[in-house]
C-alpha cells in the first residue's frame, strides 16, 4: 500500500499553482450531458474523482478525449444510457449530479443509491422533493432510483430546506430543460454553482441568480455544447495557505491559481489568528504566522466558513496559544481525523458537532490514517512542522481531491514522499 511519509521541519517557498476546482469540474462533466455533441472542458483536475466521472459518461456512451493532461474532450452525441451504477456511484456519490442532466435530456435516469459514506449518511432527500416538483415520479428498486418524467419536466417554485450544493445543482440540470420557469429559493450559492450556472448559460440555457438564494431558470429546448475553463479550486488553495501559514521561510509562499473571494470567511478568519496575507493577481501570498491565536469557527454554506476547510484550519488552532471551539454544522462525521491528530499531540476534545481544541506548542510525527480526503489532507499539512517523521496511510482518500499533491509541497521545498510499504495487517 502506498503511504504519504513526510519529514517535519522544513521551510516552504516559492509559489504552488493549483489545479482546476474538483467540485466543479465533476459537475460540469455531467452537465456534458445536456448538451448532445463535442464539449472541452479545461482546467479539470487530474484526480482520481475525475477519472470515476469520466468511467461514469463512458458508460452511457459518451467518448472522452484528454487532452495536456488537463482538458477533456467529451463528445455527448451517442449517449444512449441513462444509468449510474452502482459499482461507480459507490466509489464516489458525486456520481449522483448526473440525474439532472439525465431528467433533462432523456426524461429519465436510473442510478445507484448512493447510501452513506465516511462524512456521515448524506441524504439525497432534498433533490428527490426538488425534482418530484418539476413533474419526475421516483421509484426505488433493489437499490436503483428510477426517476422519470413521463409528462415532462415542467417550471415550479422549489423551496429547499437547507442550502444543499448538490441539490441545487441537480435542480438547474434539470431546470433548463423544463417547461416554463423555475425558480430555485434558499439555493446554495457556492462558486463552484455559478461556474456550472455560467457553463449552462453559454451553452444557451437562461439562469439568472446563481451565486444568491434565488436562482430563476426558464426553461429552453436545446442546449448546445461549448468549451469552458474549470474555475480555480479554492479549497486545495486553502489547504495549501495554511501549509504556508504553518512553515513558510521568510519570503512567504504564493498560492495561485483561484480567486481569493471564493475564500473569504477562510482568509478573514486566518488572519484573525495572526496568519498575514496579501492579495496578489490571482491568489494570495502568506506568510508564516509568528504567534497563532485562537479562534472560534463554524461550518455554514458560501458564504459561510466552508466544512471542506474545517479540518486544516483545526490544524493552525491545535497549535494555537489558546482554546478554540470549531462547530461542524454541514456533516455530521467530520471529526474523524481529530482523533489522528490528537496521536500527533493535539489536544482536542470533541462534544457532539463541536471540537474545542487547546493549543499545543509541537506536533509530534507518528503513524496516522487518513479518515477522508480533507481530512487526509490536514493530516500531511500537520507533518510539515511535526517533529521526525509523519507516516499518513489510506491516501487514496487525498488522491481523490488533490492532484499531484507529493510533488506540489515537494516543489515549495517539503521534504515529502510517497512510498510503498507492505500492510502492516497483511500475516
Ligand atoms: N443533505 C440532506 N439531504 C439532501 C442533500 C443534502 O440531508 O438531499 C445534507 C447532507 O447529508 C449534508 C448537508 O446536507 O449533511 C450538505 O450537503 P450538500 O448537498 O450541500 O453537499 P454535497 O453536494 O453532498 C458538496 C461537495 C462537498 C462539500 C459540500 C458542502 C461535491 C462533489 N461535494 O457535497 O465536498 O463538502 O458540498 O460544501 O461537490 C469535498 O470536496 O471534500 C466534499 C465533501
Amino acid at each position: 500500500m502506498d503511504i504519504i511519509r513526510v519529514f517535519g521541519g522544513h521551510d516552504l517557498a516559492g509559489c504552488v499553482h493549483v489545479s482546476g476546482a474538483k467540485n466543479s469540474a465533476l459537475k460540469l462533466m455531467a452537465a456534458t450531458l445536456l448538451a448532445p455533441g463535442v464539449t472541452t472542458l479545461e482546467n479539470v483536475p487530474n484526480i482520481s474523482d475525475v477519472h470515476v466521472m469520466g468511467k461514469v459518461l463512458k458508460r452511457m456512451g459518451a467518448t472522452i478525449e484528454v487532452r495536456d493532461e488537463h482538458t477533456l474532450v467529451i463528445d455527448t452525441s451517442a449517449v444512449a444510457s441513462w444509468e449510474a451504477p452502482y459499482e461507480l456511484v459507490a466509489k464516489m456519490r458525486a456520481s449522483t449530479a448526473v440525474m439532472g442532466p439525465l431528467l433533462g435530456r432523456f426524461g429519465k435516469a436510473k442510478i445507484a443509491m448512493p447510501g452513506g459514506c465516511n462524512l456521515g449518511a448524506r441524504k439525497i432527500d432534498m433533490h428527490i422533493l426538488g425534482l418530484e416538483a418539476l413533474g419526475v415520479s421516483f421509484d426505488t428498486d433493489h437499490g436503483y432510483i428510477y426517476a422519470s418524467a413521463e409528462n415532462g419536466l415542467t417550471g415550479t417554485t422549489v423551496t429547499l430546506e437547507f442550502a444543499s450544493v448538490g441539490a441545487t445543482e441537480n435542480l438547474i440540470m434539470a431546470a433548463v430543460r423544463a417547461a416554463g420557469t423555475t425558480v430555485i429559493d434558499n439555493a446554495a450559492r457556492e462558486p463552484e454553482i455559478v461556474d456550472l450556472a455560467n457553463m449552462l448559460n453559454e451553452m444557451g440555457a437562461k439562469i439568472e441568480g446563481a451565486g444568491t438564494p434565488v436562482v430563476t431558470i426558464e426553461g429552453v429546448d436545446e442546449l448546445h455544447p461549448v468549451a469552458h475553463r474549470v474555475i480555480g479550486d479554492r479549497i486545495e488553495a486553502g489547504t495549501f495557505i495554511v501549509a504556508g501559514a504553518l512553515a513558510a521561510a521568510e519570503e512567504g509562499v504564493e498560492v495561485a491559481g483561484f480567486t481569493p473571494h471564493h475564500l473569504g470567511m477562510v482568509l478573514k478568519k486566518l488572519e484573525l489568528m495572526g496568519v498575514p496575507i496579501e492579495r496578489i493577481e490571482d491568489g494570495v501570498r502568506v506568510h508564516r504566522a509568528q504567534s497563532l491565536r485562537p479562534v472560534d469557527i463554524q461550518t455554514l454554506p458560501f458564504p459561510g466558513f466552508p466544512t471542506d476547510m474545517q479540518a486544516q484550519v483545526m490544524v493552525l488552532s491545535a497549535l494555537a496559544h489558546g482554546s478554540s471551539v470549531i462547530t461542524e454544522n454541514i456533516f455530521e462525521n467530520r471529526f474523524m481525523f481529530a482523533s489522528e491528530l490528537q496521536r500527533m499531540g493535539a489536544n482536542i476534545r470533541i462534544e457532539s458537532h463541536h471540537a474545542i481544541v487547546h493549543g499545543v506548542d509541537h506536533f509530534s510525527g507518528a503513524q496516522v490514517v487518513s479518515p477522508d480526503l480533507r481530512g487526509g489532507a490536514a493530516l500531511v499539512v500537520a507533518g510539515l512542522v511535526a517533529e521526525g517523521e509523519t507516516d499518513v496511510s489510506a491516501i487514496h482518500h487525498i488522491d481523490r481531491g488533490y492532484e499531484r499533491f507529493c510533488d506540489k509541497l515537494i516543489g515549495l521545498g517539503a521534504r515529502v514522499e510517497r512510498v510503498s510499504v507492505p500492510d502492516p495487517t497483511d500475516d
